[in-house]
């Protein structure tokens, strides 16, 4: 996908906008956009090739396709049939589970990651650690979510968040005749920048290599330590760690291919 440019600049910004602009209607192009441009961040720290790699909450695979061509091996992580087939049949090596209580051993992953799904988990704490649990010592994390005070952070019903989740529901119910698919405190939850940094800096054992803004076309990482602003300017917060190479206070098993996929 060569409509990835320089991360971050103008062109990639304005390309990946373009691509969610028609994400209903070509959501393929959207999310191969996406997922070509995830790869690439994580190239910048970890090669793919060769390496394990697990998609937590990986929806219907573009990431894990990606991942795979790139010459990962990758495993996706999925608690939602739904989510899983939306797209045609699931990928290989698929497996039914919460990123809360992954089945895999304890440093078995490369690289460990999730895009967007972190605001939809009732228990965002669990879920990190969880994912910090399952990648080795030195080895990397990609964890991306919007934020409630972004300007998506209603997702569907973005921007009548702002007025409140009940007004903003009824507004789309109102408006599309069908209720939204979201439902805060069910499936979506308001997760904050401030909140979920000092949560992330007090994980045991992990570095944080970089907090920036995902889509931004400049000071990507210079909003994210603006108190305040960082809430409403931030859009998407991506999170780069680094689990600690001697980290001693966990168990490591060597990066085999998990025991419940394949
Ligand atoms: C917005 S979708 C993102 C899917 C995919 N990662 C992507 O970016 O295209 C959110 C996904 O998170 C999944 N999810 C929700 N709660 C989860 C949990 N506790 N563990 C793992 N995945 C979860 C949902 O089923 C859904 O597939």
């Amino acid at each position: 996908m060569s409509a990835v440019v320089r991360d971050p600049s103008v062109a990639r910004s304005v390309a990946l906008f373009r691509a969610f602009r028609h994400e209903q209607t070509e959501p393929e192009r959207c999310y191969a956009l996406l997922a070509c441009d995830a790869a690439r961040q994580i190239e910048r720290y970890e090669p793919l090739r060769g390496r394990l790699v697990v998609d937590v909450g990986g929806g219907s695979g573009c990431f894990t396709a990606e991942f795979r061509r790139r010459g990962a091996r990758c495993y996706l992580f999925e608690p939602d049939v739904r989510e899983l087939t939306a797209h045609g049949p699931p990928p290989a090596g698929a497996v039914l589970a919460d990123g809360c209580l992954l089945p895999l051993a304890d440093g078995a992953a490369d690289v460990c990651f999730s895009s967007n799904v972190l605001e939809h988990v009732a228990d965002p704490r669990t879920f990190l650690s969880e994912m910090v649990r399952v990648t080795r010592p030195g080895g990397l994390l990609y964890v991306a979510f919007t934020n409630w005070l972004s300007p998506w952070g209603g997702h569907e019903t973005s921007p009548w968040h702002y007025l409140g989740a009940d007004r903003a529901r009824a507004r789309y119910r109102r408006r599309t005749g069908r209720p939204a698919k979201h439902t805060v405190g069910e499936n979506l939850f308001p997760l904050h920048i401030g909140p979920t940094l000092r949560q992330v800096r007090a994980l045991p054992g992990v570095t944080v290599v970089t907090a920036r803004s995902r889509y931004a076309p400049f000071l990507a990482e210079a909003v994210v330590r603006v108190p305040g602003v960082r809430e409403f300017a931030t859009w998407n917060l991506l999170l780069i760690l680094r689990r600690s190479p001697y980290d001693g206070s966990r168990s490591a098993a060597p990066a085999t291919t998990p025991a419940a996929a394949g």
